[in-house]
């Protein structure tokens, strides 16, 4: 079979040279096929040549020689080169041009080729490549064209820029017909016809089609050339000069105009969109995604008709960074729930490992090693009696467990006592969201609408703040646990279980009990006979200074509540302890109907348990607690300072949180009317200042992980400060 060589070339192919270069090939005593792959180049386009060259050769066998004879630099010292490339051959200038296809394949060898003196005062690259193609078809070693070299030139290659999902590259080549070639490769055609357009410099390309007989006469159109990359052309040719582009032009796959392509008819349920979104132009795949987020994301507790997207990416220690490389201190720890920080090595690798294990079992009946070992480890370090573990897979199902066990347990007690139906729960009291959590839920602007669906706990007033609805200021020590008494005695027999947020009640607006509340509680409800859930949701995992809030009233419930931390804010996760009292109330044949029927798909999720299980290690390792107090410390001082701003009414702080109160009035403590969202303001102003805080109505929240510094605290405290004179002093 006789050997293939391609030519590519940058003059005309109905030039001289072209004719010339195929004619010195004839040279040589070896037949050959020619094949021209591209001439008439433009002058300096390396890229398309090694686009074109690179795109072409995985068609032509092994053995093949390619000629590429681009931007050689007559009478310059450029070095002509031969290179062996997955098997192929190619003589070229070294201009970069071998680039593209050494992305693709390792190149095996590299040589320079030897000029001879002769030819020296006027050679061109034509004037070498081909006597050189002509000797290695010929049999002449490659490397004994000239020395071997190794270090090939590089052409600086624009690959597509990718940020989460959205792209944004060049025009790499203008072709015959004027038309123009992306970088862009035909896998990202999806996100084009997403986002309904291609823009090219400053022009919004929004008619696509899939070839070019689908395009309409005159108009530019994008759509996925033959080469395998996306091209804006017009049918007849010369969009590089309809749209004054070409080499090098930026182009992006955008998003905002696509309502522009795609406008809702009259009438249909196309989803309005905020004005901001319908002006200006966007330019980034970003904007593509908060689009879509804008479109399709239904966000927690957030009104979509006001919603602004803030796309986090990425996050690093006590730091996010979102789609434009902003970086803001995570002043929520991620809604109250990462410790160690974002991407802790530790806790990367352990989910690492057990996702090569295995991702989820079911532990309906059936158990894992990795869960049954968090299991253990949890018994171990939380108070003392609680032995046993149901997995759950958030808050408000930790919650929702201990109800129903609380419930069932009456039932199944010796003796059984099945009037004990009710539940006590704290004014203000947050639990979850889900129906029962609900129902001993006290903020009545999260609960209030949906009474009717749930059941009426009995409330008692908070210890650790006013009530919001009457405006009455928290009971004291003696009167509320008096009040608790008296409570408990008037439903004797009928109160299953109180429920509460030890020390703290977080979404209350950070309400901090008075020391011995806790306590007090517990020896009331156990005089009472009245089981005690604990909440550690929120205050679990070391927010309070120690790993469990109740440990500091050395108080064990019946049931303890954990989630958010519990995988350090890595993955859904929740468990509910219980004593072997609870548990034993279970215990029965089949027949007996004792099993408690409730269970989560992804409870006891091994993922979530391998991480859970790194982060005790982590506390452990970093001697994470005992790290806490000079934390502590430092953000007391700022909340101490902050709170003598003009509208910040009451500080309240508990461990590593803290509650920053904005009032309009200080002297009074007068509140803002709410519908001036002053809390929402003031977090959404710190996010300028390098934070992200979340508010509770009017309460600024700082809860960073614990993993912060003090130094970075006082970056949050800053940035607080910043945001709460912006939205209160403007
Ligand atoms: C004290 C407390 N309990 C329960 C929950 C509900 O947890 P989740 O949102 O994981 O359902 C929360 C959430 O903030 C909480 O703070």
């Amino acid at each position: 079979m006789s050997r293939v060589i391609t030519l590519t070339t940058d003059f005309g192919s109905n030039s001289g040279y072209v004719a010339e270069m195929k004619g010195r090939l004839l040279h040589a005593r070896t037949p050959f096929t020619i094949v021209d792959i591209a001439h008439d180049l433009p002058a300096h386009d390396i890229r398309a040549a090694a686009w074109l060259v690179g795109q072409a050769c995985p068609a032509f066998p092994a053995g093949t020689l390619h000629l590429v004879v681009v931007d050689p630099g007559v009478g310059t010292p450029r070095r002509l080169v031969w290179a062996e490339i997955g098997g192929q051959q190619f003589l070229c200038p070294d201009n970069g041009l071998l680039s593209w296809l050494l992305r693709r394949q390792p190149l095996t060898a590299a040589g320079e080729i030897t000029v001879t003196a002769d030819a020296a005062a006027t050679f061109h690259g034509r004037d070498v490549l081909a006597p050189a193609a002509v000797r290695l078809l010929d049999g002449t070693p490659p490397e004994a064209l000239g020395t071997t070299i190794t270090d090939l030139a590089r052409l600086p290659w624009p690959e597509p820029q990718k940020t989460a999902a959205g792209h944004a590259g060049e025009v790499i080549h203008v072709d015959a017909f004027g038309n123009l070639v992306t970088n862009l490769p035909a896998e990202l055609w999806p996100l084009v016809a997403a986002a309904g357009g291609l823009r090219v410099g400053g022009h919004d390309l929004t008619t696509l089609v899939r070839t070019y007989g689908d395009a309409p006469s005159g108009t530019p159109v994008v759509l996925v050339g033959s080469q395998g990359f996306i091209e804006a052309a017009v049918v007849e040719g010369r969009a590089a000069a309809r749209l004054g582009a070409g080499l090098g032009t930026r182009v992006a796959i955008a998003g905002r105009y696509t309502l522009r392509m795609n406008p809702p008819a009259p009438g249909s349920r196309v989803p309005p969109v905020a004005p901001a979104a319908s002006t200006g132009a966007a330019s980034s795949c970003a904007d593509l995604l908060a689009d879509w987020d804008r479109r399709h994301v239904w966000h927690a507790f957030t009104q979509m008709q006001e919603y602004d997207p803030l796309l986090i990416e990425s996050g690093q220690g006590a730091w996010l960074v979102d789609t434009a490389g902003n970086r803001y201190l995570d002043g929520s720890a991620s809604m109250w729930c990462n410790v160690h920080g974002h991407r802790h090595p530790k806790l990367d690798a352990a989910l690492a490992a057990q996702a090569a294990k295995v991702a989820h079992t079911t532990n309906l009946g059936l158990s894992n090693p990795t869960t049954v070992e968090f299991a253990r480890r949890l018994v171990e370090v939380a108070p003392p009696g609680l032995e046993k573990v149901f997995f759950s897979g958030d808050g408000s199902s930790a919650i929702e467990a201990a109800l129903k066990m609380a419930f069932q347990y009456w039932r199944q007690a010796v003796p059984p006592e099945p009037d004990r139906t009710r539940f006590v729960a704290i004014g203000e009291a947050y639990h979850g969201d889900t129906l029962g959590a609900i129902g001993v839920g006290g903020v009545d602007r999260f609960t209030a609408l949906f009474a009717p669906l749930t059941f009426a706990a009995i409330r008692l007033p908070s210890p650790g703040g006013p009530c919001p609805a009457t405006g009455r200021p928290a009971p004291a020590l003696d009167e509320a646990l008096a009040t608790l008494d008296q409570t408990l005695a008037a439903h004797r027999g009928t109160i299953a279980a109180l429920v509460m947020e030890p020390l703290v009640q977080m979404a209350a607006g950070i309400y901090v009990h008075p020391s011995g509340y806790l306590r007090g509680v517990r020896e009331i409800t156990a005089r009472h006979n009245v089981l005690l859930i604990l909440d550690e949701v929120a205050t679990g995992f070391g927010r309070t200074g120690t790993l469990f809030a109740c440990e500091q009233e050395d108080v064990v419930p019946d049931f303890l509540c954990l989630a958010k931390g519990l995988t350090a804010g890595y993955l859904p996760m929740a468990a509910t302890l219980t004593t072997e009292r609870v548990w034993d109330a279970f215990l029965g044949p089949h027949g007996d109907r004792r099993t408690f029927f409730h269970g989560h798909t992804y409870g006891g999720n091994p993922l979530a348990a391998a991480v859970g299980l790194a982060s005790l290690d982590v506390f452990r390792e970093e001697q994470v607690l005992a790290s806490l107090p000079p934390k502590i410390a430092r953000l007391q001082e700022h909340a101490a300072r902050l709170g003598r701003l003009d509208h910040v009414g009451a500080v309240r702080q508990c461990g590593l949180v803290a509650g920053l109160e904005l009032v309009a009035d200080k002297a009074t403590g007068h509140p803002y009317a709410w519908q001036e969202k002053r809390g929402t303001r003031a977090c959404l102003a710190a996010r300028h200042h390098g934070a992200l805080l979340r508010q509770l109505g009017d309460v600024v929240v700082l809860m960073p992980p614990l993993c912060v510094t003090r130094d970075e605290i006082d970056h949050l405290a800053a940035a607080a400060e910043a945001g709460i004179r912006a939205a209160t002093e403007a």
